[in-house]
């Protein structure tokens, strides 16, 4: 695939890390970004079985990474009045999926550190401020794909586009001419973090979570910085129709009515929840998203292919950032295998790609998830076990379990690419 020209959207995860591995494979990259610079915000993710694999063949990130992670001991789950049902701890073993991954790092710094691995490859180029206007392809897959951009970059042909801009994927919308949210499946659920320039737990790398009634759950924990990081989640019954609804309407109507929102939902919930809305709402870096999951028929269109949460968003479970370092290795190493052919190479991408993304975006049975062990676990999965408590008051019960629960591996072989090694 030597010479391939590409044009990657997104500069979070999933653009870097396929910036990362197409470069490697011989391909130049130009990247853009639609925001002014690299986002630093954004909610703790954790890296696992297949992201794991993908990282320790990546020069350098593993030790960066394991710099910047968030270093959490554990978490104890709390009552209203703040004594703990119990402690959940680390296990210490990176092939054990404990509830605490040792990967765990906020999106931002994990953007940063992919980014760091990249920015200075003669073969990749980062434009920020920059958008796509317009996409032609020849029905054929003979042709380039013509792009012209929103802000001065000039119109310029692609061999191949890849859409690493996030669940609501403008570049999806586009290649496959439909809503930004068609085929995102929602889950009924949000999140929200921020957090507090204090050390509310006053030194212990034991961060806390809370269930309130109602599907509320609310979490603090240590920020390397010395800050806490608090997240709130929401989640709603099934028999809810469009449950999210109203937190979508506030998000449109900007930041402060969605605090406003989010501030009423949770007012009252008990424990420390009412100190956390106060600050949140003079928080400076508040964000707040749905949690959805991406599932689509096909993961290409012609010469536009989506990696990441664009493709395959996996919502609770919180295996996202460990699908999308799958999602770029993959497609650099399926289209190095089939050079010259690059319909064989992103159906191969498909095709590596797609019983991962089944294992990651399982969601366990609401009860069942806290009662029996699962294989795949991690952030995502722990903070809604901990907010569906709540609702089946199984507290106690549950606690017994989630130690085990958390600690089976689920690994995933990766494919060996040639070149790689
Ligand atoms: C992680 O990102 C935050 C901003 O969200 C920043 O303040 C902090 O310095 C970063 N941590 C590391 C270790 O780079
Ligand atoms: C266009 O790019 C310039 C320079 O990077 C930037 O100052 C401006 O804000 C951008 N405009 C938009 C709409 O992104």
């Amino acid at each position: 695939m030597s010479g391939l020209k590409v044009l990657v959207v997104g500069a979070s995860i999933a653009g870097p890390a396929t910036a990362y591995w197409l470069a490697k494979a011989g391909a130049r990259v130009t990247v853009i970004e639609r925001f002014p610079r690299l986002r630093t915000g954004g909610q703790a993710v954790d890296i696992r079985t297949a992201g794991v694999s993908v990282m320790r063949k990546m020069t350098g990130m593993e030790a960066q990474v394991r710099a910047k992670s968030m270093q959490e001991e554990g978490v104890s789950f709390v009552r209203d009045d703040g004594r703990p049902y119990g402690v959940i701890r680390a296990t210490g073993n990176p092939e054990q999926q404990s509830i605490i991954s040792e990967y765990e790092i906020l999106r931002g710094n994990l953007s940063q550190v992919l980014f760091d691995l990249t920015q200075n490859n003669d073969k990749i180029e980062y434009i920020f401020n920059e958008q796509i206007a317009s996409m032609q392809q020849s029905t054929s897959l003979s042709g380039p794909v013509t792009v012209e951009f929103l802000n001065g970059t000039k119109t310029s042909d692609f061999d191949l586009v890849v859409a690493c801009d996030g669940a609501t994927s403008r570049t999806r919308a586009m290649a496959l001419e439909c809503g930004v949210r068609d085929h995102i499946v929602p889950t009924n659920s949000w999140t929200a973090y921020f957090s507090i320039k204090q050390d509310l737990l006053h030194g212990s790398k034991i961060g806390q979570g809370y269930s309130a009634p109602g599907g509320r759950f609310a979490s603090i924990s240590a920020d390397p910085a010395g800050a806490t990081r608090v997240m709130l989640m929401a989640i709603f019954p099934p028999s809810v129709t469009d449950a999210t609804l109203p937190f979508r309407e506030a998000s449109t109507q900007g930041d402060d009515a969605l605090r406003t929102y989010i501030a009423t939902h949770f007012r009252g919930a008990g424990w420390r929840t009412d100190t956390l809305l106060d600050a949140m709402l003079l928080a400076d870096d508040f964000y707040a998203s749905e949690i959805v999951q991406v599932k689509l028929p096909h993961l290409h269109k012609g010469r536009i292919v989506l990696v990441g949460d664009a493709a395959f968003a996996a919502g609770p479970t919180g295996g996202g950032t460990s699908l999308a370092l799958g999602g770029a290795y993959m497609l650099a190493g399926e289209l190095a295998s089939h050079p010259g052919d690059l319909e064989a190479g992103l159906k191969g991408y498909e095709m590596q790609i797609r019983p991962v993304v089944k294992e990651f975006q399982k969601i366990p049975p609401l009860v069942s998830s806290v009662l029996a062990p699962q294989t795949v676990w991690g952030i995502g999965i722990r903070n809604w076990v901990f907010a569906i408590i709540a609702w089946t008051g199984v507290a106690e019960a549950a606690q017994k379990y989630l130690g085990a629960a958390f600690t089976s591996s689920g690994n995933f072989p990766l494919p060996g690419y040639g070149w790689v090694e």
